[in-house]
């Protein structure tokens, strides 16, 4: 009715609302130890699973013999495919509708798979039971390569699937094939890059686990999960078991970082959910870090080949991109079903294009299967990725300064809303002022100098100055184009105010250490005028909660948070008639003021009235023909995505004698809108920005041609730690969403979205004048020094 607030002039309240620096009400718990996660959940009677994987990566199994691992004191049950198909339960399907074997039936399609399971009373003994199960392998060639796995010659891995005679997975194109070739064929100017956006993996600190809990009494399935969508893995719990929904709860208790990981179901989760059914015991099971690495969705895995094609003076005309997709052993991307390549296709960027056309060919190989939403809304990463690092390439060619470039080809501030060659409609954005900014606090025409400098006296550290100016595109749905396993993507918000005037607010989503606590408190807090610290959220618990997709893809703010305002106006909607009972005022006459977050009779400003008091009136002296109580709900499904932006700017030094990179300087511009909690966005930023680094600089799961995974564990899937991290100097500008009811966009994910073609374009800036175009990641020295050498710079 007011408008919601605006920008940044909803400060300072005091009440904790939108734009206050709240500290994080769940940090209590955490610093002082309290948090609850999976492998916390201690239960009378629990027994414990510990999967039996296959060292190969593609073999038939000849047999399985349980007796020694029977035999070992406390192991109650071992299970294999053969246990499971007696309740129909030795597949499941994949989010991209493909079947995967919950514990192998025939031929182990990647290395990790897991192949039996081993019950026991504790954990130890669980795992010397593994170890004695005997598998009679036979080894057949793995395939661990897409451009292999497609060649004629190679081994079939799905030979499961009815007509598949290839490892070929899927196809899929966008844009206008036809007038892209033309605007090729006639430009002054093209520029081509082949690029791998290597395979990672997300990598939270807390590995996958569940507790399966069968209550007989009830006949009631408790599965305490690390979820992050916890009601759509019930319908899939339900769907899969055939037990009813009602009859299952799925609990998301703490989860220590999630990252997109956390978003398929393993089949650790059923083998857990479903001993426990069988035996009626509490079943954990929680894996191993190199389990975690070795078997759980991977992400990227993208090799792209991008073209642009512009006039001289730096017009970008048509973009065109070609992608073979690495899917592993089954069809399990974690995208939206409409979109297999997720978001790839607002590969067009921050830039006005007209013309655009994109096409990916996905294989299947003797890989874990993945494809997961790493910190980024779906494949938007890999997009970004494309198109930032394709800018500079041009730039270079045509001697441009790389922020020139940009600025010339940005879409306009009156352009929005901006509907893109590939059909996606952008909210709002203003991405010169962002670029300013951070040109401005990265002191860009002194490091120009400096690098110059530099090449000229031969010095022994080269300089590079790299530029990222990236839009995404998050908050999924709307519910018309996107869902999971056909669930529409909206988001969900139930408040309920309490008698003596504080509240609970229940959400859809579920944190994994975004501070939701803290942020969808403030929301309540703005909309209502309550104090933050009266208002406690809760989520991830599908008995209590209302139904929601879950949080990854940044959705949380842009859905689920327009929820919680929505919810928030229904209260204050009927908070009004019971304002007007209390002050015998006609409801038409009573005001609400945003900033003293009161009601208020119009005309007379004294005559007010706090939503605490209103709470007392709705449950002890409710208006005539009013029901008693205070609450609502929303079920929000989004108009449209938000599309948040930023520039970010890295100054790299390059030593020419060893390869190293060195951050002499790290800008982060980001604009997501209205910002609820600065404080909890920089904490973002910053953590975004080292998985930024990690990616550009360290991390890749790699395989030996056997198969074997060579990157699977932390002593060679390098995270970086403090000691690689730079000081990050972080900025904002402010453009709201124009349809997001307070404004706001989502952005726990931007700064891993915006900052790899910073650092890339940084770092092949530091040897353009050598000739060099690109640099595959991950960065390591050697990769480097080759480059140096490869352009006659190495020292
Ligand atoms: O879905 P997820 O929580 O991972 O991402 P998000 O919606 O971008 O939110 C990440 C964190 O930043 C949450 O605590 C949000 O409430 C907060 N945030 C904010 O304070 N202001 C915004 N405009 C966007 C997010």
């Amino acid at each position: 009715e007011d408008g919601g607030p605006q920008p940044e002039k909803h400060c300072g309240h005091g009440r904790g609302g939108m734009g206050e620096e709240v500290k994080r009400k769940e940090d209590q718990r955490f610093i002082t130890g309290r948090g609850n996660y999976v492998d916390d959940i201690k239960k009378s009677g629990m027994l414990h699973c510990e999967l039996v994987r296959s060292p190969h990566a593609h073999a038939r199994i000849e047999d399985i013999d349980k007796s020694r691992a029977l035999e070992v004191d406390g192991v109650v049950a071992v299970l294999t495919a053969d246990d499971l198909l007696e309740y129909d339960l030795a597949t499941m399907p994949t989010l991209m509708d493909d079947t995967q074997d919950v514990l192998v039936n025939d031929k182990v399609k990647f290395q990790s798979q897991e192949v039996a399971a081993v019950i026991a009373t504790d954990r130890y003994t669980a795992k010397d039971g593994a170890q004695k199960v005997d598998v009679d392998y036979d080894v057949l060639d793995p395939v661990v390569d897409a451009a292999d796995a497609l060649e004629d010659d190679a081994p079939l891995i799905r030979d499961d699937i009815e007509g598949q005679e290839d490892n070929h997975c899927l196809d899929w194109e966008t844009g206008d094939e036809e007038a892209t070739a033309e605007v090729f064929d006639e430009a002054p100017v093209t520029v081509t890059e082949q690029m791998l956006y290597q395979r990672l993996h997300p990598a939270p600190i807390e590995t996958c686990g569940a507790v399966g809990d069968y209550d007989p009494g009830k006949d009631k399935l408790t599965v305490h999960m690390t979820s992050q969508a916890p009601h759509i893995h019930r319908t899939l719990f339900a769907q899969v078991s055939g037990i009813p929904e009602h009859k299952i709860r799925i609990v998301s208790p703490d989860v220590g970082g999630g990252f997109g990981n956390k978003v398929p179901i393993y089949p650790g989760y059923v083998v857990a959910a479903a001993a426990s059914y069988v035996l009626e015991q509490p079943v954990k099971w929680v894996e191993e870090r190199s389990e975690n690495i070795q078997s759980t969705g991977f992400a990227r895995d993208y090799d792209m080949q991008g073209e642009l094609a512009a006039t001289e003076d730096g017009e970008i005309l048509a973009v065109r991109t070609d992608v073979l997709a690495d899917h592993g052993a089954y069809n399990a991307v974690a995208q939206p079903s409409k979109f297999p390549a997720g978001f790839f296709n607002i590969f067009t960027g921050s830039y006005d294009i007209d013309t655009a056309y994109g096409t990916l060919t996905a294989a299947y190989t003797n890989t874990a299967p993945g494809g997961v939403a790493y910190r980024c809304s779906f494949r938007v990463t890999e997009a970004v990725y494309l198109i930032e690092r394709m800018v500079k390439v041009l730039a270079d060619e045509l001697g441009m300064d790389p922020a020139e470039i940009r600025r010339k080809n940005f879409i306009q501030p009156e352009q929005f809303p901006y509907e893109s060659p590939t059909g996606w409609n952008y909210d709002s954005g203003d991405y010169e002022k962002a670029l300013d900014k951070a040109l401005e606090m990265a002191d860009y025409d002194h490091y120009r100098e400096e690098q110059q400098r530099r090449i000229e006296t031969d010095a022994d550290k080269l300089l590079g100055i790299g530029i990222s100016s990236f839009t995404e595109v998050v908050g999924a749905g709307p519910g018309k184009s996107c869902d999971i396993a056909g669930v529409e993507m909206f988001d969900s918000a139930e408040i309920r105010v309490h008698p003596t005037g504080n509240a609970t607010v229940r959400v859809g989503v579920q944190t994994q250490g975004q501070g939701h606590e803290t942020t969808f408190a403030q929301i309540v807090a703005e909309e209502l005028g309550m104090d933050v610290d009266d208002i406690t959220v809760e989520h991830g618990d599908t008995d209590t909660d209302p139904y929601g997709l879950g949080t990854y893809g940044s959705r949380s703010t842009p859905v689920a948070g327009a929820a919680a305002a929505v919810a928030s106006r229904k209260v204050r909607e009927k908070a009004k008639a019971i304002a007007a009972n209390e002050l015998e005022a006609a409801e038409e006459d009573i005001t609400w003021d945003r900033e003293s977050g009161e009601f208020h009779v119009a005309g007379a400003p004294d005559r007010s009235i706090s939503i605490t008091e209103i709470a007392a009136g709705a449950y002890m002296n409710k208006p005539a023909g009013e029901d008693p109580g205070l609450e609502a709900v929303n079920y929000y499904d989004p108009p449209e995505m938000t599309y948040p932006f930023g520039s970010y700017i890295v100054v790299v030094e390059v030593d020419r004698e060893t390869g190293e990179v060195e951050f002499e300087k790290f800008v982060a511009v980001d604009d997501c809108g209205n910002r609820i909690n600065p404080m909890i966005i920089e904490g973002q930023i910053h953590g975004g920005l080292a998985q930024g680094i990690g990616t550009a600089m360290m991390e890749h799961v790699t395989f030996d041609d056997n198969g074997n995974v060579t990157g699977g564990d932390f002593m060679n899937y390098l995270l970086p730690t403090s000691m690689e991290i730079p000081n990050f100097e972080t900025g904002h500008t402010v453009t709201p969403s124009p349809h997001h009811p307070i404004g706001a966009k989502g952005v726990g994910e931007s700064p891993t979205v915006g900052s790899p073609p910073a650092i890339v374009n940084a770092v092949v800036d530091a040897m353009a004048h050598g000739g060099i175009s690109h640099i595959e990641m991950p960065m390591t020295p050697d990769v480097v020094w080759e480059k140096l050498d490869e352009a006659g710079l190495a020292a």
